[in-house]
């Protein structure tokens, strides 16, 4: 019996998890109001929180999965990417925890754990895990991929974004539009109220299987500007129109070029992970592609979309039945790719 704790805090969400041979026993995570009336993540406050918060959430953790600190046989913690302070206290607890308990430490990269997210079991008798190779699209705040995954830890980025990720683009242009921060859920809700064809949105003439987004948020910047010059009302009398159709293009974007990179692989086993596969619009797409073109479709559950640290804990699994351990002298990564 493999028991793995694992731990990630790099961003804003502290959270802890328990996997006990692949299935899930629990997975706590505290999100931090405080940087709301920033507009984004302030890293100092940030790392603070996660101080505060990294023993109540191990606790819970270990509580809810019904299991004491003795029955872990190895931590797992986020080494990175992620914001250095915020990486920190997780990986300063996980080396304490492993002093202290003689155990092993497990480093796991960030992204790779989104994309594993998808072999965590709810059961022992849960087989709906993806067969190798398949491509995932990681679509987050800090990150637009689309990654051939070849095994547990082979994984090849066949493109990504050149300057803005797709959660950035949602976040940007909501703030435009006074939504407060992080927009891509409101923008969602608001979608689903609205016309996607009303408007029409530039999109990215770039080559291979890369993104762009920046030219999509500029020319949303310039469209705004000119309308609200002839009518001061018209992002508020148009807000659900405007958010479904920069939705839509945001979607047909990401879908344009994963369809491509599947079509070229021929591969039709497609996942998707991060925040912004919480999209319920994205979601839609992926069962739209799924009839029209075939595809074998894997889509998190919203607890494993959003930064979590059950993600962590089946990362570390495979790397602890591959015997892939860390030192203790181990330091944090700012970046990395996966
Ligand atoms: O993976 P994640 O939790 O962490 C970071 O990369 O920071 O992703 C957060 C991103 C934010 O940009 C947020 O606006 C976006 O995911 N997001 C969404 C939705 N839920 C979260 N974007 C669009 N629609 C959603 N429902």
């Amino acid at each position: 019996m493999i028991t793995i704790l694992g731990i990630e805090s790099s961003c804003d969400d502290t959270s802890a998890a328990v996997i006990r041979d692949g299935v899930i026993l629990s997975n706590v995570i505290a999100g931090q109001a405080v940087h709301e009336r920033y507009g984004g993540v302030v890293p100092e406050l940030a790392s603070r929180a996660h101080q505060q918060n990294i023993i109540p959430v191990v606790h819970d953790a270990l509580k809810q999965a019904g299991i004491s600190k003795e029955e872990i046989s190895a931590v797992a913690f986020t080494r990175g990417p992620g914001l250095l302070g915020s990486l920190l206290v997780g990986t300063s607890f996980a080396k304490g925890f492993s002093s202290a308990l003689n155990i092993p430490m497990i480093e796991i990269n960030h992204l790779q754990a989104h994309v594993l997210a998808h072999f965590i079991k709810e059961d022992a008798q849960d087989t709906n895990q993806p067969g190798f190779p398949f491509l995932c699209l990681l679509v987050s705040g800090g990150n637009s991929q689309i990654i051939l995954v070849k095994s547990y830890d082979e994984m090849e980025i066949m493109g990504q974004t050149i300057d803005d990720a797709a959660g950035e683009a949602f976040d940007k242009c909501a703030k435009v539009m006074g939504l407060g921060y992080p927009g891509g859920p409101v923008v969602d809700r608001l979608a689903k109220l609205g016309d996607a064809d009303r408007f029409t949105f530039s999109k990215p003439r770039i080559a291979g299987y890369d993104y762009s987004f920046s030219g999509l948020k500029t020319s949303f910047l310039y469209f705004l500007r000119d309308e609200l010059k002839k009518d001061a009302g018209f992002i508020e009398k148009n807000k659900e129109d405007l958010c479904a159709s920069l939705q839509k293009t945001i979607i047909d974007i990401l879908m344009d070029k994963l369809y491509l990179a599947a079509k070229d692989l021929r591969i039709k086993e497609v996942a998707v992970a991060g925040g912004v596969s919480a999209n319920s619009g994205l979601r839609a797409a992926f069962e739209e592609y799924s009839r029209r073109y075939g595809w074998k479709i894997h889509i998190p559950k919203f607890a494993y979309t959003t930064d979590n640290a059950a993600m962590v804990a089946i990362t570390g699994y495979y790397k602890y039945l591959d015997g892939e351990f860390c030192s203790p002298d181990v330091i944090p990564y700012a970046r990395v790719s996966i």
